[in-house]
Order: C-alpha cells, then structure tokens, then sequence
C-alpha cells in the first residue's frame, strides 16, 4: 500500500483564493485587513517564515507590515510597541513570532496582544475559548491540519488520534479541536513510554516534535492518516519533516509532504484569521 500524499499547496490556495475575494468584499467598504508581524532578532528560519507571512498578505490583497527589531530589544520597547497596535485601527491582527529571545517572557508579551487581534490563537483567553467549545481564534497549524482532514473527508467522529508533542502552538491546540470533532485523543510527548504502542494504534497521528525522522513506517497502522508539522533541515539543507516520510507512506492511507504539507496550511489560515478578525471589528460590540 503506498499513501495518497495531501497536497498542502493546492489546498492553500483554494483558502487564500476565498480570502482574497473576502477582502476585495471589505475593500469595497473602505475597509483593508492589516497584519502586524514582529520579529525580535535574526533566527534565520524565522526570518524566512515572517517573509513568507508578509508576502502571503500582500498577495491576498491583505495589509501587512513587518517590524523587525534587534535581539536586544527590552522587553519594556516590545510591550509598549505592542501597546500601540492594539489601538491602531488599520491593524486588525497582531502576530510575535516565537521563539523570543531568553531574557524576554514570551507570557507576558502574548498577553499583552488585545485577544481580539490575537491571529496566532495564543492568548489565554482565546486559549481558553478553544478549549471549552467557543473560539475566538483557531492556532493556525493546528487549524490547517484540520481542514486538510477535512478536504481528505476524514471522519473524525470516534476515530483514535495520536499527537506527538505537547506544543502551546500545535500539539495543545491540535488535540482540542480534534476532540469537539469528535476524535479520541492521546498527547503524547518526549517522556512517553513506548511510543509505537500510541502510535500504532491511531487513525490519525499528528506529528510535532522537531525530531527529524521520529516516527517511521513500523510504527504507523496500515491506512492511517499522518500529519507531519515538522520543518527540519537535514545534513544536506534539505527540508524534511519529524516523519520518516519514505517508509510511513508504505503504510499511510494519506501522508503530508514536507514541504508542501502543514507550512502553507499554516501561512493560509493565518490569513483567514487576520481577514476574520477585520470582518469581526467591522460588527456592532455586541455581536462579536
Ligand atoms: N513560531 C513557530 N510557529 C509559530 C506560529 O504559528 N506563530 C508564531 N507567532 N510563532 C511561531
């Protein structure tokens, strides 16, 4: 059995596709989605990921500015900064990427982003929404993977799910919405006895450990669903996931490339989130 492969390019740009026709919508109301993207220092990938968010804006008709400050920065500057998009009325999303450098709490910095322009999902109040069945704001890989199950018509309805890592970004997030589909969820994480056992008993398995190659073909049951989130860079420069993609896709029923998976999903909802939240901010307070 060879895995079918869920092609994430195609699938993003069905979802960019409808974002940009929303926004050309809200643009005939003089109204333009804006997305703050904040970058403290220079970690080369994620200099690459803030680019690809700021371009992916500007190409669905979506404002964008990027903000890249020095490694340095105090933590004071990036919470005042932060302060003034809240209150900025072209701005309708604000996004920090992580990881921030050590001697800046990256608590304190997402709880200081309004919770309605929280496009990430990472506040704890919408952290909290998530969790007890109303979102405001879905984490944009975890929500990507859902509607690549969602394209592949995956019943999620009593199906046994596995999460490799426990993320605040992916793995929390993942297992929540997987649960109000539906699905019956184990986390599972780098302390985890026997592994294979979880995984081998899973419909879906959810992989994101930032291990390259963690979970391989032996540990996948025959036509099981695998979601690779993991971006690596092997000791060629090739990018490859935390799944041992030639081996699991032998045993898969359908398997995420890397790249061309979970990476565009993510970029793609993130836009959704940013033109929901200028939608959203156009509606009377009472009914937001
Ligand atoms: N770092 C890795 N993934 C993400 C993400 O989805 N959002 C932010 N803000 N930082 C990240």
């Amino acid at each position: 059995m060879t895995g079918r492969v869920i092609d994430g390019v195609r699938l993003a740009a069905t979802i960019r596709e409808d974002v940009a026709a929303r926004a050309a919508a809200l643009a005939k109301k003089g109204i333009k989605p804006g997305l703050a993207v904040i970058l403290v220092g220079q970690d080369p990938a994620s200099q690459v990921y803030v680019r690809n968010k700021v371009a992916a804006c500007e190409k669905a008709g979506l404002h964008s500015v990027l903000e890249q400050y020095p490694a340095d920065m105090t933590q004071d500057a990036l919470l005042s900064r932060i302060e003034t998009l809240n209150v900025d009325p072209h701005i309708h999303g604000i996004l920090v990427q992580l990881p921030l450098p050590k001697h800046i709490d990256s608590h304190r910095v997402i709880e200081t982003i309004a919770a309605q322009k929280d496009v990430d999902g990472f506040h704890i109040s919408n952290a909290g929404l998530l969790m007890t069945g109303t979102p405001l704001f879905r984490p944009c890989t975890p929500y990507g993977v859902m509607k690549m199950l969602e394209s592949e018509q995956v019943v999620l309805r009593g199906a046994v799910a596995v999460i490799v890592g426990a993320s605040n970004i992916v793995g929390k997030p993942m297992a929540m919405l997987l649960q109000a589909a539906g699905a019956t969820v184990t986390i599972c994480n780098s302390k985890t006895r026997d592994l294979a056992w979880h995984t081998r008993h899973a419909d879906i398995v959810v992989v994101a450990t930032g291990k390259p190659g963690m979970v391989t073909g032996d540990m996948i049951k025959p036509g099981a669903i695998v979601i690779d989130v993991g971006i690596n860079r092997s000791a060629d420069g090739k990018l490859c996931g935390d799944v041992d993609y030639a081996s699991v896709k032998e045993v898969a029923g359908a398997i995420t490339p890397v790249p061309g998976g979970v990476g565009p999903m993510t970029i793609a909802m993130l836009l959704v989130n940013t033109l929901e939240a200028a939608e959203r901010a156009q509606l009377p307070s009472t009914s937001r």
